[in-house]
């Protein structure tokens, strides 16, 4: 047993699984390079063998980070490992991730496996694994719920097989703390070789308590890796959440009395990022990250915290990355301020052509906004989904008469691919209008789930309103996120983006077909 938490990311794998999170390789790549930055040790980037975007997604991110472990998911069977490790081949540090379902319930009805397959088909992928790379990762899915005997059983033959990593499951948030902490307790007691493996938790956050079953499997149980995503995205109610369990462990030093490696003062950036590429958004309440994780409204708390800090204030917001927004840019700024920002902010342009399109865009910006914010730095090169050439569908204009009384009307131009379309449409608002205009061309049949705006800067309203889309097609969910000074094209932007994803994601499937 170490005295170091290692923290393992899987924002890029499981997070993404999240219905609409999918993002694509550019910004996989980029949210990676935070996470390096926020010195993650392990950055799970995908599941290489589900489709031809995951595998080059790996790949890039592999190539791309030097200081973190980079690792890719796999089932528990040749093909996907195999998959998992030509993705890595370019990785400094490369680990497998292999997994299979050791509950009664899974193995039964999802598997139709008997245990004694199941207990086989581990030792032989973790053996192949082993041979591929010498990080091997094994995780047994719906593991809490498992007969305890069989996984013990499980678990000894993949240690003896040369798994390093040992990955507990709470895959459906079912586990309660004190009961998450003993079984893990249990399983380190109960397994032999258990001292040849590092433990780690994993735990969805169905009944709201994934964060306290990580950090009881850590202290009860003596797990040494927690599994965790940005802002706790994830599938359903999503999976424990990286700022809130380092915060934790950090804060609460003299109770865990644990190192991790964690560069906390780019937490914040890490959850922006994600939040605006997915147009997940972060609830004000949140911990850790919330609008008003460290605000302070009420008299007494105000006058407490102005005359000692500590007396309502645990953690320093400087040190997770709160700052006084900073007006780091404005109309005068030159191109090569622009690109120093860029890479104050660790963002990474391939091309010097890349580097003038987001200029020319932040130029149009500042001649419509007079302060720019890190904030809009990022929306605007999140945003190049949009504008990019090599996106099918970009807005090229985009006009809107709304007027008391009257019924608001649009009329928007946007490139499909080479041909340029026209179209107007009335609507009950000048939103409903234009997204009205672009499907009447489009015709994509896409049913709309979700409309959101949001200040991309608080407390403004010169700020960019920042809007997510999220759309339902053909058993596809996808989110698409614009910004812009006008909540109008942003909405447009945001729609247009959504159809691209939908697009892609449709090119994906059939790829796999
Ligand atoms: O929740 C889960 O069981 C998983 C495994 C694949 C590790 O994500
Ligand atoms: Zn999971």
């Amino acid at each position: 047993m170490t005295d170091k938490l290692i923290i393992f990311d899987t924002t890029l794998r499981d997070g993404e699984q999240s219905p609409g999170a999918s993002m694509t390789r550019d910004e996989k790549l980029r949210i990676a390079r935070q996470l390096e930055r926020l010195r993650v040790d392990v950055i799970e980037a995908g599941f290489a063998a589900s489709s031809n975007g995951d595998f080059e997604a790996v790949k890039s991110i592999a190539n791309h980070i030097r200081e973190s472990i980079v690792c890719s998911l796999a089932r528990a069977n040749d093909r996907d490992i195999a998959r998992a490790a030509e993705a890595l081949k370019g990785a400094a540090r490369a680990r497998i991730h292999t997994f299979i379902a050791t509950s009664a319930l899974h193995m039964e009805k999802k598997l139709r496996m008997t245990p004694d397959q199941v207990h086989e088909q581990a030792r032989q992928s973790v053996r192949f694994a082993r041979n591929l790379c010498g990080d091997v990762e094994f995780s047994p899915e719906d593991g809490y719920r498992s007969d305890i005997d069989f996984l013990c059983r499980v678990l000894e033959t993949v240690i003896d097989e040369g798994a390093t990593t040992l990955n507990i499951p709470d895959t459906v948030g079912y586990a309660i703390p004190e009961l998450y902490g003993n079984f893990i307790r249990t399983l380190r007691e109960r397994i032999p070789n258990s001292d040849k493996a590092i433990w780690s938790v994993h735990c969805h956050n169905d009944l709201g308590m994934a964060v306290a079953n990580s950090l009881a499997g850590v202290k009860i149980g003596g797990a040494r890796q927690v599994e965790c995503t940005i802002n706790g995205l994830g599938e359903r109610a999503g999976n424990c959440s990286l700022e809130e369990v380092v915060m934790a462990v950090r804060t609460r030093r003299d109770y865990f009395d644990l190192d991790m490696g964690i560069d906390t003062t780019q937490i914040l950036a890490a959850s922006r990022m994600v939040s605006q590429t997915t147009g997940f958004v972060v609830q004000p309440n949140k911990a850790v990250v919330g609008a008003n994780a460290f605000a302070h409204a009420s008299g007494i708390h105000q006058d407490g915290v102005l005359k000692a800090r500590d007396t309502y204030e645990i953690m320093r917001a400087e040190d997770v990355g709160w700052a006084a927004n900073k007006i780091v840019l404005g109309k005068l700024s030159g191109r090569n301020a622009f690109k120093q920002r860029l890479q104050d902010l660790g963002i990474e342009m391939e091309s010097e052509a890349e580097i003038n399109a987001a200029f020319a865009r932040f130029t149009d910006l500042a001649d419509r906004k007079s302060e720019i914010f890190d904030e809009d730095i990022i929306a605007l090169v999140g945003d190049e989904s949009v504008t990019a050439e090599h996106e099918h569908y970009r807005l090229l204009a985009l006009s809107q008469r709304s007027e008391t009384g009257e019924r608001p009307h649009a009329r928007v131009a946007f490139a499909a691919g080479e041909i340029e379309h026209h179209a107007e449409s009335d609507g009950n608002g000048p939103v409903d209008a234009s997204l009205k205009a672009i499907e009447s061309k489009v015709a994509s049949g896409a049913e709309l789930m979700l409309y959101s705006v949001n200040a991309i800067t608080s407390g403004s309203t010169e700020s960019q309103g920042e809007v997510t889309v999220r759309l339902q097609h053909g058993g596809r969910i996808v989110n698409g996120v614009g910004a812009d000074p006008d909540i109008v094209v942003a909405s447009a932007k945001a729609y247009l983006s959504a159809l691209n994803k939908l697009q892609s994601k449709a090119e994906r499937v059939a790829a796999q077909g």
